[in-house]
């Protein structure tokens, strides 16, 4: 990846990971990703500004050779080994540098690395640095999505390196994503997968966000951000207590009794005038249902039950959209069973983090008759109530 110029001292030069299909071995990545780094060159003193993933190490020491820059200063934002893998390598050309990071970082950074403590600078919350005709302002933002996380301000250039806040995973060559709608896209993506567990957190950190003047932001995942009040504004939205009147139905079928059920009760949304979006966990990449939990006010849940309890498709979503805590209100549990079921005691339990009012569960023994599809209309007379 080349070395590229952002504004006048500041280069982008980091790396694209074209290939990457998988985050964490967990989260899909379609469009692959970047690590983001980027060189400030003042006056006086040059800093770097997160590095990449260990993957990707001769990209970014091909691209600092090709600056013919010696850097003093390695501002470390995040410990996160997707930013920090590359530390090491860094350290070696350049011995002289000191790591500036907040004291979490460097206790995870240590954890990580062999590193002494006099490789360390370590910040206060709101200090800055000055590398002569520019200076760097840290500011810490604990739990977005670390309790390490900060952020480094261009006082002089308004240009905010935010690290994983207001990240995507989008790999392009272009510094700036060709098409915005895309981005943002991927932006909710991103929060969806990696930042929704801390919504108070990230409400919180906005707060001082918006007392900044910022004209770009440079993310470590994804292209530079050109328009930082849209995204600024979309997160605010996303951490917002509000859900819109949104119904998200995953769900799983063996033998057609469920699925049938689900194209009812779709059906029955739909006639409601009710949005509705199934998804289908055999078919679906989980990305785009996570995605899809961010703003709605409703999780419908279905399933057969396999031995006893929902059939593991739909637990293992469960299980992960606990630990993503969206921030749904209400539930609903419908599906079949052959001779007996505990789903809904189970489905519960695996949703417990969540805060959400369940109406009437619908399971049904076998193939849903006339009654069961009455049930089915009056749990979307239930859903509609919700949304008056
Ligand atoms: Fe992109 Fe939290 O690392």
């Amino acid at each position: 990846m080349a070395v590229r110029a952002i504004k006048k001292g500041i280069y982008a030069v980091g790396a694209i990971d074209w290939d990457r299909q998988l985050f964490d071995e967990l989260i899909p990545t379609p469009q692959g990703t970047t690590y983001n780094s980027y060189l400030v060159e003042g006056s006086e003193k040059t800093a770097l500004i997160d590095t990449v993933d260990p993957s990707k190490t001769s990209n970014l020491m091909d691209n600092l050779e090709e600056t013919g820059l010696k850097i003093d200063y390695i501002i470390a934002n995040h410990a996160e080994q997707d930013h920090s893998g590359s530390i090491l390598a860094v350290l070696k050309k350049f011995p002289d540098a000191i790591v500036v990071t907040n004291p979490q970082c460097k206790k995870l950074l240590k954890s990580f690395f062999q590193f002494s403590d006099e490789k360390f600078h370590v910040l206060e919350d709101g200090e800055s640095i000055s590398l002569g005709d520019k200076t760097l302002k840290f500011i810490f933002t604990p739990w977005v999505h670390w309790p390490d996380t900060m952020v480094t301000y261009v006082e002089q250039d308004k240009i905010l390196f935010s690290c994983d806040f207001f990240g995507s995973h989008l790999a392009t060559s272009q510094l700036y994503a060709p098409d915005e709608a895309l981005l943002l896209v991927y932006a909710k993506r991103y929060y969806a997968e990696i930042m929704m567990p801390f919504r108070p957190m990230i409400k919180t950190n906005l707060q001082k966000i918006y007392k900044l003047d910022i004209e770009i932001i440079g993310p470590s995942h994804g292209p530079l951000i050109s328009n930082p009040s849209e995204i600024i504004k979309l997160y605010s939205m996303w951490v917002s207590d509000e859900t819109l009147p949104q119904v998200i139905l995953p769900y799983v079928s063996m033998h057609d009794s469920t699925r049938i059920m689900v194209d009812y009760v779709v059906e029955a949304l739909i006639n409601r005038g009710i949005e509705v979006k199934p998804f289908n966990l055999s078919k679906v990449e989980i990305g785009e249902l996570l995605t899809a939990l961010v703003d709605a006010s409703t999780l419908v849940m279905a399933a057969p039950t396999v031995l006893t309890k929902p059939h593991p498709l739909l637990a293992q979503t469960i299980y992960l959209i606990n630990l993503l805590r969206p921030k749904l209100e209400y539930g609903a549990i419908i599906g079949s069973f052959g001779w007996g079921t505990m789903m809904e005691k189970e489905i519960k339990e695996l949703l417990s983090n969540l805060n959400i009012e369940y109406h009437e569960t619908v399971l049904i023994k076998g193939i849903p008759e006339e009654k069961d599809f009455q049930d089915l209309n009056n749990l979307a007379d239930q859903i509609l109530k919700t949304m008056e």
